[in-house]
């Protein structure tokens, strides 16, 4: 779950560990479990083959489709068996600093709550659905397990000079709305497209641009957070992106930033 506000100037950064609730499965009614499983029968095949392979991959090894909301610690067991990260339970949205420190230390924040029979496309901040669904298929990845631990740290260290944001688009442009080129296709990304009944079809369909992502221009762009995206990145490589953020620390990101070939845009 992240937070796309810049964090208030002067918080200190506590331990994410503070962050931290259980996931208190058993109290999930039975209704909360049907939400869970006519959201997922809706969209996978809305998603079809749409989406890249790494994410259908991870659905069918973790064993999301089994029925219900998934128990938090045996997924994360799963998960910690195939790539190393760790699933955690919040109650809401977590700070900036918490959320990339968790990223940093290979663990991922799941929100113990899920969306209402009565407003299943309609979210005032992201739930297990989105969370689980969206985003844990891909952490079984070895190459998004990578980039999302490389995003973490150089999110903290942005954060604690005071250029959070940057890091913030890097993340939203790939990890939540972006697109990857995969066998000459694009193909969705993110899981705010992968877990979105309407975006997921816009993203690709729609007369918005689709630029190349490279760090440069998608930490020098910034997203809207209150409508569909005006564009999406599309990554080339999911090794290149882990591998180029890995290997770049905060002061190369914002010297790259500066000359975005872009520039930057108002959106
Ligand atoms: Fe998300």
């Amino acid at each position: 779950m992240f937070n796309p506000q810049p964090p208030i100037a002067g918080s200190a950064p506590a331990s994410w560990h503070q962050q931290l609730v259980p996931q208190e499965w058993a109290r999930f009614t039975a209704d909360d479990h049907r939400v869970w499983d006519r959201l997922y029968k809706r969209q996978l095949p809305y998603l079809g083959d749409r989406i890249v392979r790494p994410f259908l991959d991870g659905l069918e090894g973790l064993g999301l489709g089994d029925g219900g909301i998934p128990e938090l610690e045996a997924l994360s067991d799963r998960l910690e068996a195939m790539t190393g990260w760790r699933l955690v339970s919040v109650a809401g949205i977590v700070p900036d600093h918490a959320f990339f420190d968790m990223l940093a230390d290979r663990h991922f924040p799941i929100g113990n709550f899920i969306r209402s029979t009565d407003s299943l496309d309609y979210l005032e901040e992201p739930d297990c659905f989105h969370d689980i669904f969206g985003h844990v298929p891909m952490l079984t990845n070895r190459h998004v397990a990578r980039l999302m631990e490389a995003m973490g740290r150089l999110g903290g260290s942005a954060i604690a000079a005071g250029h959070g944001e940057q890091v913030s688009r890097l993340y939203w442009h790939s990890v939540e709305f972006g697109l990857a080129r995969e066998s000459g296709e694009v193909k969705i990304l993110g899981a705010g497209l992968a877990s979105s009944f309407g975006e997921a079809h816009f993203a690709l369909e729609a007369d918005v641009p689709r630029p190349r992502f490279t760090l440069p221009d998608a930490a020098g762009t910034p997203y809207r957070n209150d409508c569909f995206q005006p564009l999406y990145f599309v990554s080339d490589s999911l090794e290149g992106v882990a591998t180029e953020l890995e290997s770049v620390d905060l002061d190369a990101l914002m010297a790259l930033s500066n000359q975005a070939s872009l520039g930057r845009r108002g959106l």
